[in-house]
């Protein structure tokens, strides 16, 4: 369980480590079995020998689909029974005092329920969301390199899971709301009229969750903001957070309900006829600009770009340590590779000092020759774990 708000101002050095991993039949992994202290976790090998997979198997640790989204018929190792297993004993270490006795977690499916996600906490059955009382699991995967020139749906996305983090209330008003959201444009497309009455149900149910979920977007940009606003521009490229509305327009005021409830009755006929609700929180994005630059992170080079979302991500770090009183545990996949020695050798420093455990990958062991202690390193090559 959670150790507790860490006092204000401070931010948490204890963190939680995974002291153990195992897989079965997941992805190329037919069997693997780690055992890894706290600190960095490096994991080397060649293209395509299982780093990333086991990136992503700790990522369903956490409530969610994992860093890739996937379908959990995808990791099903290819030619195996149908199954797959992911185990792990995480021990969230105390800053004073004992530390907690660890937990097992444990996620899955099995051949019969191939849809269904299976979970395991201390051994009894429990809902794949209460894995977020025990674990946080933040990620930086290259797939997310395009994150600031994609689509405003796929930035969306992305905050929401920063906001997840520090607000689990978060998935439910976005699921209530996104319900409220199909059956307002059912009822809209009804060529029988809408029942004004039902209408406008649905619009103070979609204005109650919209303004909570625009609240809690608001308090996470803020916290982020805080954090980066006490962070040096180098090494790494800070970023100016805001929300915007669809069309890139700082918001004037934040969504307040008496607003939305307005907003949506003043747009049924301009949502009836383009098929969709045009306007609310559904639309806003994440703007990002280069602090340094003030340029728009779309227009900042590639690896300005890594260097900012790099920023974001150790930010949010700080932000769950400093709310929930331990570090999540960090999954930076092939970012190593991509900075130059002076900054990877920043970045490890900053990991290590921070505490809690951070996972990274690269194809060369020699990028992980001088991290600062303790480190845990493993050679994958074919699905095969080595020491070393
Ligand atoms: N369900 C599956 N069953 C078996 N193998 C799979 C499955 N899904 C993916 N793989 C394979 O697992 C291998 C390892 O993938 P992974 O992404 O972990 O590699 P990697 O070590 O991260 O490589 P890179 O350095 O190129 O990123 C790949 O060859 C991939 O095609
Ligand atoms: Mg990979």
């Amino acid at each position: 369980m959670w150790a507790g708000v860490a006092p204000e101002g401070a931010v948490a050095q204890s963190g939680m480590t995974l002291t153990r991993l195992s897989l079965t039949d997941f992805r190329n992994h037919a069997g693997a079995d780690m055992a890894a202290g706290p600190g960095l976790v490096a994991l080397h090998g060649d293209n395509g020998a299982g780093k990333t997979n086991i990136l992503e198997a700790i990522s369903l640790l956490a409530p969610g689909r994992g860093l890739r989204r996937a379908a959990l018929s995808d990791m099903v190792r290819d030619g195996a029974g149908g199954g797959f297993a992911i185990f792990a004993e995480v021990q969230a270490d105390m800053q004073e005092g004992a530390d907690l006795p660890p937990v097992a977690l444990g996620t899955g499916i099995e051949p019969a329920h191939p849809g269904r996600r299976i979970v395991r906490i201390n051994g009894a059955s429990a809902a794949a969301a209460s894995l977020g009382e025990w674990i946080a699991v933040l990620w930086l995967t290259p797939a997310m390199d395009r994150l600031f020139v994609e689509t405003a749906g796929n930035r969306r996305r992305f905050l929401d899971r920063l906001v997840l983090a520090l607000d689990p209330r978060h998935a439910q008003h976005s699921n209530r709301y996104e319900a409220a959201l199909r059956a307002r444009g059912k009822l809209l497309a009804d060529i029988a009229g809408a029942d004004q009455q039902w209408l406008a149900s649905l619009e103070a149910q979609l204005a109650e969750h919209g303004a909570a979920m625009d609240a809690a977007r608001q308090r996470t940009l803020a916290a982020l903001s805080a954090e980066l606003a006490e962070q040096p521009d180098a090494p790494f490229a800070r970023p100016l957070l805001t929300l915007v509305d669809s069309d890139g327009v700082p918001r004037a005021a934040v969504h307040d309900v008496e607003g939305l409830k307005a907003l949506f009755a003043s747009r049924r006929r301009i949502d009836t006829a383009a098929g969709r609700a045009t306007a609310g929180p559904h639309r806003d994005d994440l703007s990002a600009v280069h602090a340094a630059t003030g340029r728009s992170a779309a227009r900042c080079s590639t690896g300005e770009q890594k260097a900012m979302l790099l920023s974001l991500v150790l930010a949010h770090s700080d932000c769950v340590a400093r709310a929930r009183g331990q570090r999540p545990v960090l999954l930076l996949d092939e970012v190593a590779a991509h900075l130059d020695p002076s900054r990877r050798t920043a970045l490890y420093e900053r990991l290590a000092a921070q505490g809690g455990q951070a996972w990274l990958t690269g194809t060369e062991a020699a990028l992980f020759g001088d991290m600062p202690g303790p480190v845990t390193r493993f050679r994958i090559a074919g699905g095969r774990i080595a020491a070393g």
